[in-house]
């Protein structure tokens, strides 16, 4: 379910949540934006607190709203910030990305003009551990 409309869509989306994003400490602000393997959408944007590795990450926000309203099947995920470098998912994002992927995940690093770069959730957490290793696991 890759399509230019889609593209723009969720760029958008992930354009707005990171709008919203409260950075007062980092000014760093960072938003995603996910499309479900249904069709459904949601966003999410960076949240920092005083206390500050208590902080929660855009991607994570996003993944709340996904779970919170039924869906666990993410089809793609957006992610932008500003700046030259590459916005790519910290590593506990990729490790929460992963619970809700499958081997057609993608996940778009987005700066300012759009999508710089996808990546398939293998080639941002190679030989991960996820569900079913629990599910082996007797
Ligand atoms: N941040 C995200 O929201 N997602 C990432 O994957 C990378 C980092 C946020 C956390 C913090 O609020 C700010 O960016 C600077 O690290």
């Amino acid at each position: 379910m890759s399509n230019i409309k889609h593209d723009q869509t969720l760029f958008e989306l992930a354009q707005e949540a990171m709008a919203k994003a409260y950075v007062p400490y980092s000014q760093f602000a960072v938003g995603a934006a996910i499309l479900t393997q249904t069709g459904k959408v949601y966003s999410g944007c960076n949240v920092e607190n005083a206390a500050y590795p208590e902080g929660t990450c855009a991607e994570a926000g996003a993944i709340a709203a996904m779970v919170r309203d039924g869906e666990t099947q993410i089809q793609d995920i957006y992610v932008i910030g500003n700046g030259e470098g590459l916005v790519t998912p910290c590593g506990g994002c990729r490790q929460k990305i992963r619970e809700f992927s499958s081997a057609q995940t993608v996940i778009h690093v987005c700066g300012a003009e759009g999508v710089r770069q996808s990546f398939t959730m293998n080639e941002l957490l190679p030989s991960s551990f996820g569900p079913e290793n629990l599910e082996q696991a007797s």
